[in-house]
């Protein structure tokens, strides 16, 4: 029954996310997890922390477009970290920030008690670890993603292009505030890109993290999409004019939808949450009937994240 409620509760969220006028880029670009799980006899503990860290950094975002919260002491500590892009207006923030808090549910904090997460959306970022990462430029899991068709024109000008852009981007953002978007090349071999470190990843830190996205960015051209996703930064090309240059943009109207999509997106990640943690809490019954219920939330889970 309450499945039913939370897949009807989606299903609006959708279609109201899919109307809206706004572009909160709310596009997954990597979801990555971490493989530790905290102690059976800390978890308790653990989930408590984590979902204290991610109520407290909706309100830091709505005010500051960032938020680092740490809950918790000792081995339980929970860190958590999130951002978005600094040319989106505050409302698409807010849109784009409360999907991917609710998508960072996949790494199962609840069932396993994975200790971290990131999720890199286009947007926005959001991640959660057991260690304070504020201000950490590079880390293992740093990767870049590819995409889109290969480009159909001169793929030499094109690369070219690509590269210069991001060398430029990488030096201009470290001067300015963090954040630098423009473009390189004329007609269709235009490529546009966008930058960005983190909040706590200033002066050299950012300069470090940029300069790997370009080492890293080489193998993507001539697809028509690179990104590299840094524990410190972000950097995007692409043949589509992403960002926005005016983050003065009026809700045209949009006001009202925003608002409603607020209201249900919080709807859902309380009513996930609630789920959840009752299974959570219970888990000694769960475990009892472990083929029924946990089966069941594992289908929930999937049906609720893979759209
Ligand atoms: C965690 O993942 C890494 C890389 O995927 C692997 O090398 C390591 O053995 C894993 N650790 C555990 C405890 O599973
Ligand atoms: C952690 O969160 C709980 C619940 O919101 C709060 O009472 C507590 O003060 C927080 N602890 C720290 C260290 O912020
Ligand atoms: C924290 O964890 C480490 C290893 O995981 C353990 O050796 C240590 O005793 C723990 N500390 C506390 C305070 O629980
Ligand atoms: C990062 O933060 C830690 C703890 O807040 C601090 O000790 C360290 O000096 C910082 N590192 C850099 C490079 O700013
Ligand atoms: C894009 O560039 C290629 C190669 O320069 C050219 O053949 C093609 O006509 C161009 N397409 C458009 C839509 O301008
Ligand atoms: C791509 O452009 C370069 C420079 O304009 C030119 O030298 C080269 O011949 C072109 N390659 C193709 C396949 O058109
Ligand atoms: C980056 O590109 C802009 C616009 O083309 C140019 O004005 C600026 O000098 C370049 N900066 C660097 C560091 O290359
Ligand atoms: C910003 O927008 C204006 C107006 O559309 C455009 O002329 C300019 O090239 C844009 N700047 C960048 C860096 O994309
Ligand atoms: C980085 O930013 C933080 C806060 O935003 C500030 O406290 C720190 O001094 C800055 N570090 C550098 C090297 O600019
Ligand atoms: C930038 O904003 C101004 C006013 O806010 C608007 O008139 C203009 O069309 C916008 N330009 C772009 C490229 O969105």
């Amino acid at each position: 029954m309450s499945k039913n409620c939370v897949l009807l509760l989606l299903l609006t969220l959708f279609f109201l996310v899919k109307t809206a006028h706004s572009d909160p880029r709310a596009t997954e670009a990597a979801l990555m997890c971490t493989n530790e799980t905290a102690l059976m006899a800390d978890r308790q503990t653990f989930v408590a922390n984590f979902l204290a860290t991610m109520d407290a950094v909706t309100p830091q975002i709505a005010v500051q477009r960032y938020a680092a919260v740490v809950n918790g002491t000792g081995n339980n500590t929970v860190y958590a970290f999130g951002e978005c892009m600094k040319d989106l207006s505050k409302q698409d923030c807010d849109v784009c920030f409360a999907q991917c808090k609710t998508q960072i549910l996949r790494c199962l904090p609840f069932q396993k008690a994975t200790r971290g997460g990131r999720l890199f959306y286009d947007g926005c970022y959001l991640r959660y670890d057991d260690f304070n990462f504020f201000n950490q430029s590079l880390s293992a899991q740093d990767t870049s993603v590819c995409g889109g068709t290969g480009f159909g024109g001169n793929q030499s000008v094109f690369k070219d292009n690509a590269l210069r852009l991001v060398r430029n981007l990488s030096l201009v953002a470290p001067k300015n505030d963090g954040f630098s978007v423009g473009f390189v090349g004329q007609g269709n071999e235009t490529v546009y890109g966008l930058a960005q470190c983190w909040e706590f990843v200033n002066g050299s830190a950012c300069d470090e993290c940029l300069a790997d996205t370009v080492e890293r960015i080489g193998s993507c051209p001539p697809k028509a999409e690179g990104r590299v996703l840094n524990a410190g930064c972000y950097l995007r090309y692409s043949t589509q004019k992403f960002y926005s240059n005016n983050t003065s943009t009026a809700g045209n109207g949009g006001r009202r939808g925003l608002a409603i999509i607020l209201a249900v997106t919080s709807a859902v990640f309380a009513v996930v949450l609630s789920i959840f943690s009752v299974a959570f809490f219970t888990r000694k019954k769960i475990l009892k009937r472990r083929k029924g219920t946990e089966v069941w939330l594992e289908v929930l889970i999937d049906s609720i994240f893979k759209h």
